[in-house]
């Protein structure tokens, strides 16, 4: 008799723009494995029973996405020490009928920052726009990386002093502050960063706009964001004009991903064939 494929997929809601499902079944496709990646639409108060059911399905495993990384937490057996510092989760593993709990975000970040632009954030000032799960874990990935300085300038100033303070008192990092999001602001820390992430929903179709002063950009920055669609936001485009380096939100997609499928696959992720396929994807949405 033939072996059970073995299924994976992506827990989230909403779920239908998710690239993963197309990501990983390329990945599944290039290297031939007896694997299958869907898309589950979860509500949040089914979060529980789904996960669950992937161990009761006999499922290998799931990524986890918005808005479930943090509350998926409660449901596993074990965490590892990364997803713990971190507090969330976007990867799961089905081990021996184990719930076991990762996260690859930080990872496929810093992976995309050093492949591509030849950068390590050891020794940088950082200003971090955003401080939700996403700006967590690449926030908990620079200080464990020992940047110089974080700064972490977020709309709603009590969340970015909640990751500050979440820095300080878990990774004992103290260089790290955090300022409302407000023009004035970012124009004082232009002048001292070398690096500037930006981690929140702006630059995406509808996702609002920055105060920001574009103009101060300059050759000394890298810019990051990790928005991927558009390809190319607002932020990127202003920041290549002003002849900074610049820094796609798509790498961090693919590391991110290449990391959960070796955890579950033991293979190496087919990371060309996997950006070809997103790239062609992005610019067919874009169309
Ligand atoms: P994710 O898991 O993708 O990080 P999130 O936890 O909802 O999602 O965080 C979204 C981030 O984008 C937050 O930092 C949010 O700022 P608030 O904490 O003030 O909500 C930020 N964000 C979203 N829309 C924004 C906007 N229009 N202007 C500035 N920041 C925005």
């Amino acid at each position: 008799m033939s072996e059970l494929r073995k299924v994976l997929g992506v827990l989230g809601y909403p779920i239908t723009h998710s690239l993963s499902p197309l990501m990983h079944s390329r990945a599944i496709h290039a290297l031939g494995l007896n694997y299958l990646y869907l898309p589950f639409e979860v509500l949040p108060d089914q979060l529980g029973s789904a996960v669950y059911g992937l161990r009761a399905l006999g499922f290998r495993g799931a990524s986890v996405t918005i808005p479930h990384k943090e509350q998926v937490m409660q449901y596993l057996d074990e965490i590892d020490d990364d997803a713990q510092l971190i507090g969330a989760v976007n990867t799961i593993r089905v081990e021996e009928g184990k719930l076991q709990g990762f996260n690859t975000d930080g990872y496929g970040f810093l992976t995309s920052l050093k492949e591509e632009m030849g950068e390590i954030p050891e020794g940088k000032r950082i200003l971090l726009l955003g401080a939700g799960g996403a700006a967590r874990s690449l926030a908990v990935h620079l200080a464990l990386a020992k940047a110089k300085e974080i700064t972490i300038v977020n709309r709603t100033p009590s969340r970015g002093e909640q990751l500050a303070s979440h820095l300080q008192d878990r990774i004992g990092f103290f260089s790290v502050s955090s300022r409302p999001l407000n023009h004035a602001v970012l124009k004082e820390y232009l002048l001292r960063v070398d690096i500037v992430i930006n981690s929140t929903s702006v630059g995406m179709k509808g996702g609002g706009e920055f105060p920001f002063p574009y103009h101060l950009l300059s050759p000394d920055h890298v810019v990051c964001d990790i928005v991927y669609t558009p390809l190319e936001t607002e932020l990127l485009k202003r920041a290549k004009e002003q002849h900074a380096r610049v820094l796609p939100g798509l790498g961090m997609l693919i590391n991110q991903g290449s990391l959960a499928f070796e955890i579950w696959t033991g293979k190496k992720f087919p990371v060309e064939v996997v950006r070809d396929a997103l790239t062609a994807e992005l610019a067919h949405r874009q169309a």
